[in-house]
């Protein structure tokens, strides 16, 4: 059984923390999307039922995990979780049985499940668009993170091209790691 493994939360945010209207996302980043696949290929993704619903189907070369409270839920290549520690425990079973699995579990959103996982949560890559975004009434947010918890490096700053808004790219790392 695998122990001592690292949660990283992979999320795209808007200035005021806005990640969705709760149904999809309000921009389209292709390179923020490249850079998502690269960062959870081998990985397990655990993810709430209404990200799993936006996305539409299983992500190939991962696991995705849905958390959901309805006992009775099912989609196609998904594992269902009735809480977060069920959900570790199928990111740990799911390492253990697949072959070239990365030890990362993959906290993929949306706003209740970055709310849920977040302190377990070792590293956060965190792309940020620079635009207020109005996520309308069911928006979901990014919480609000503590300066004083985490340490923030900027990876890479990509300015405005055409339609797609500027946006970097930060990396923040717990300071003192937890591991789930
Ligand atoms: N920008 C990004 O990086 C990013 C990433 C992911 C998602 N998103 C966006 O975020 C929005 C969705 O976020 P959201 O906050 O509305 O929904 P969500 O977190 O994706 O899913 C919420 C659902 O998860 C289940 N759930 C939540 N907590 C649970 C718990 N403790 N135990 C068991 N099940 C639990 C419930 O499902 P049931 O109702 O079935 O019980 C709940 O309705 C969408 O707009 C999506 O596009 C953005």
């Amino acid at each position: 059984m695998t122990a001592g493994l690292e949660m990283v939360a992979v999320v795209a945010m808007a200035q005021n923390r806005v990640i969705g209207d709760g149904t999809g996302l309000l921009w389209h980043l292709p390179a923020d999307l490249k850079r998502v696949k690269a960062l959870t290929m081998g990985c397990p993704l655990i993810m709430g039922r209404r990200t799993w619903d936006s996305i539409g189907r299983a992500l190939p070369g991962r696991a995705s995990i849905v958390m959901t409270r309805d006992a009775g839920w099912t989609g196609e290549g998904a594992l269902r979780a009735a809480g977060m520690d069920e959900a570790l425990d199928l990111a740990r079973d799911w390492i253990d049985g697949t072959e070239g699995a990365r030890p990362e579990i993959i906290l993929f959103g949306g706003g209740e499940i970055y709310a849920a996982g977040l302190a377990l949560t070792n590293r956060i890559e965190l792309t940020v668009v620079e635009i207020e975004s109005d996520g309308g009434p069911a928006a979901a947010v990014f919480p609000e993170l503590a300066p004083a918890i985490w340490d923030r490096q900027v990876l890479e700053q990509v300015p405005a091209d055409g339609e797609v808004p500027a946006h970097r790219y930060e990396r923040l790392t717990r300071k003192l790691p937890v591991l789930v």
